[in-house]
């Protein structure tokens, strides 16, 4: 029998290469709970990724949203080999000059009074730091009882328990429940229930007025914090609210001191085409969660940025903030942070994001012509097309037809690394709508290279549907 390597060689997506796909050659017994696909990565440059077989791939979705910045850029190598010859790790309490300087450039480029932060090594990390402080800032402002952290339905907010708990989504949640804590949860904006006849505008009040309900039945006098993310999630992946969305939920916050707290791990760092995703609402949450672009994937680095309100309550009350990893402020994570604004600021990137966005957004009406395509959103450097077998009900392919494989298998097999490829099929329940394709590119991408990721996905689509129907 042709061993897995021989039919990636050949560029088949026979029922070998389909089923070798996700069982790559070599011994992963003694990595728990890996799931490596049949791509050996060799190297990486630029938007591309090599394999051991010298077969050359885009990276469409920058991995998971992480990478902002191209692969191998030299700027960050050379910042981080810098680091790394004077000294990698420093005990988090002897005065590491880089840090202090890395939070001022954190500052410069943050909304409002959020002027303080605090680094850890990963955005589920910093989402927990994030509701711990909020707890902590409800107490040092002599609010005893508020504790609970609201967040919306289907959203992900990470993997630790807390976050999880956050998340509130059936498929992540079903090994864990009852889940420690068992917060309450709302509704988040969608425009696919807006009633007939009353704009999105409208809309956005009426979703956002989900929160003041909830605040109600808890008791104001319980609830410590809000978090979501600036678009959605799960079923609405990518759907930007209008603006009276988030003013309305800064407004509620606001009225019942209700911390807000944004989840900015996938929209932070230039993605949308502003440094931040809430910057398009005019609206400065209380703390802003960050991860993911923030070290573009070099160094694991994450962040929590507080205001200077928040900040200013501990310092009165001498209150220390009663946490902290052994790995937060890392050496190497505060150089490769550092050097990641700058190459953003030098390079032009938010300006670059914001004109490739429109090039990459114009494959729109094609893609909406398909028959597959039931949507395509999204804003920035980050498109999120909606596929279903059937438009009309919006249903996806039987489990048996392997449809989200074929297309994994497919997009490799055309040179392209799709973020749903990186994780394996995702699970149909967790999707009420259809299977989501993020394109997500780095933010230095080029227009010929948006054509290129967008031929290379029309080709995928061509042949997926052929197959299929
Ligand atoms: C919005 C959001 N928040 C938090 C996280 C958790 O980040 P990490 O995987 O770095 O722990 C993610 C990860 O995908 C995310 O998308």
């Amino acid at each position: 029998m042709a061993d897995s390597r021989e039919q990636a060689q050949d560029g088949g997506i026979g029922s070998g290469r389909l089923a070798n796909i996700l069982r790559p050659h070599g011994d992963w017994r003694h990595a728990f709970s890996y799931h490596p696909m049949d791509v050996v990565l060799e190297r990486a440059d630029g938007i591309y990724l090599y394999d051991r077989d010298g077969r050359r791939y885009i990276d469409a979705s920058g991995g998971p949203f992480v990478m902002n910045l191209l692969h191998n850029h030299p700027r960050m190598k050379a910042a981080i080999t810098r680091q790394l010859e004077r000294f990698a790790y420093p005990h988090p309490t002897l005065a590491n000059p880089e840090r202090a300087e890395y939070g001022r450039m954190l500052a410069e480029i943050l909304p409002g009074s959020l002027n303080v932060s605090y680094l850890v090594s990963g955005g589920s990390e910093a989402v927990e730091t994030a509701f711990k402080l909020a707890r902590q800032a409800q107490l040092v402002r002599g609010n005893r009882d508020k504790y609970k952290i609201i967040s919306v339905r289907d959203s992900y907010h990470g993997m630790t328990l807390a976050a999880l708990g956050a998340s509130h989504n059936p498929v992540s949640q079903r090994h864990f429940v009852p889940m420690i804590p068992q917060w309450p949860h709302i509704r988040q904006y969608s425009d696919f229930d807006r009633p007939a006849g009353v704009s999105r505008e409208e809309w956005g009040v009426h979703c956002a007025q989900a929160l003041e309900t909830a605040i109600h039945y808890e008791g104001p006098q319980t609830v410590a914090a809000f978090i979501a993310t600036p678009h959605g999630c799960g079923p609405d992946y990518g759907v930007v609210p209008p603006v009276s969305y988030w003013q309305t939920i800064r407004e509620i916050c606001d009225r019942y001191e209700v911390l807000l707290i944004a989840d900015e791990v996938v929209t932070g760092f230039g993605r949308t085409g502003r440094w931040f995703g809430m910057e398009h609402f005019g609206v400065v949450p209380d703390i802003m969660v960050l991860g993911k672009g923030i070290s573009s994937g070099y160094v694991p680095l994450a962040a929590v940025a507080v205001s200077d309100e928040i900040n200013e309550a501990f310092l009165q009350s001498r209150a220390h903030f009663v946490h902290g990893f052994t790995m937060g402020g890392h050496g190497l994570a505060c150089a490769a942070g550092k050097e990641v604004i700058s190459i953003i600021r030098d390079e032009g990137l938010l300006e670059n994001c914001r004109r490739q966005s429109e090039r990459l957004f114009s494959y729109r009406e094609r893609l909406l012509q398909r028959r597959t395509v039931a949507d395509v959103r999204g804003w920035g450097l980050f498109l999120v097309a909606e596929v279903v077998r059937d438009k009309r009900t919006m249903e996806f392919f039987e489990p048996e037809q392997q449809a989200e494989r074929l297309f994994q298998s497919l997009a490799l097999k055309n040179g392209l690394v799709l973020y749903g490829t990186l994780y394996g099929p995702r699970r149909q329940p967790a999707f009420r709508r259809g299977l989501p394709i993020w394109i997500s590119p780095p933010l230095s991408v080029t227009g010929e290279q948006v054509d290129e990721i967008m031929q290379r996905l029309e080709a995928t689509f061509e042949e997926w549907e052929a197959a299929l129907f």
